[in-house]
């Protein structure tokens, strides 16, 4: 780790070369701690091209987050939000789960994670610029067991939030993921995974934590264990992170508000319009090792997918189920 990685990488930001000498000036320290710091932005993930006698340059112009971006874009519910912009940590979930008292609508995001979270014990995988990895810790009145649904509420938010931005072609798979379809592929553009803190009978609090594919370099995007696609290749106007940060936490305001009042049955037949399988046929795989196979027929009231399978009706909460579609 060194302190002047991310100052540097902020200087290196606009794509263009900058000499070690230069940087070794701009920060009064030697060129060998310039190398030191360059060569742990590499160990990070990052692509840095060292050419002799030109200095130091990375693959292309990227932007970093830049937080009076994110409050501008979320409007007038700036004032509920307490923003941190960190440049490395190993997760902004793991994070949030170890401030105990952190205040609600604390939304940390990160630059970088070491240690990227995803469900079912898998690992987010993501470099600088090259996802918007955040959490967001949401205080609830109400105990842990009164959450069903929330991650479901969630991707309601994120898909306004894409709508908002011209982005009219996502979907919700149940439990949560976001994807948009090319080829006649469903492919993940964002994943939702939720943590719960509290009593089973309240108060609780969520930390909601949220990966959102910004522009996923080859390498990346072949490291990834199922078909991804990213927001540069959906788009068709470039969306700066800062800015669709902003507008995810305008949404994910609105919709945590209304799930406050009126749980997830309030923002069902919406999430429903969302929905990648409706009537699809599909494969469960169940903790246990087993599988299941049926046509998903809708969502309760509280979240449960409900799917006809050979032996009737059956519900299937979120926890560690994983859903494919049998077509793939
Ligand atoms: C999934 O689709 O499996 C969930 C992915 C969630 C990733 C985000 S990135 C920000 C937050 N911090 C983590 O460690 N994980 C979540």
């Amino acid at each position: 780790m060194s302190q002047f990685t991310f100052p540097i990488l902020h200087l290196l930001a606009d794509g263009q070369f900058h000499s070690g000498e230069a940087l070794a000036q701009h920060f009064k320290v030697t060129r060998a701690t310039i190398w030191n710091a360059v060569q742990h932005a590499q160990n990070l993930g990052v692509e840095v091209f060292s050419v002799r006698g030109r200095g130091y340059k990375l693959p292309q112009a990227i932007e970093l987050l830049d937080e009076k971006l994110v409050l501008a874009a979320i409007g007038e519910q700036r004032a509920w939000f307490k923003l941190e912009v960190l440049d490395e940590i190993t997760s902004t979930n793991t994070y949030l789960m170890q401030q105990k008292n952190a205040a609600h609508a604390t939304c940390v995001v990160a630059h970088v994670q070491t240690h990227g979270k995803g469900r079912r014990g898998r690992t987010w995988v993501s470099q600088l610029g090259a996802s918007l990895t955040f959490s967001l810790l949401w205080r609830f009145q109400c105990g842990a067991a009164a959450l069903s649904g929330l991650s479901l509420a969630v991707g309601v938010a994120l898909i306004r939030a894409l709508n908002s931005l011209g982005v009219n072609d996502a979907q919700l798979k149940w439990p949560n993921d976001v994807l948009v379809t090319e080829n006649n592929t469903p492919k993940k553009l964002a994943g939702i995974l939720i943590e719960l803190q509290g009593d089973l009978e309240g108060p609780s609090a969520a930390v909601i934590g949220v990966g959102f594919n910004l522009n996923l370099p080859d390498k990346v995007l072949s490291s990834i264990d199922q078909p991804a696609i990213d927001l540069t290749t959906v788009s068709t106007s470039p969306i700066n992170q800062s800015a669709l940060l902003g507008v995810l936490l305008k949404h994910l305001a609105d919709v945590l508000s209304s799930f406050e009042q009126h749980g997830f049955v309030g923002l069902r037949d919406e999430w429903l319009s969302y929905h990648a399988y409706e009537n699809k046929p599909v494969r469960m795989l169940l903790p246990n090792g087993t599988e299941v196979v049926g046509l998903v027929k809708s969502v309760a009231d509280d979240g449960i997918l409900l799917v006809e399978t050979a032996l009737g009706l059956q519900r299937f909460s979120a926890g560690e189920i994983s859903l494919r579609n049998l077509s793939l």
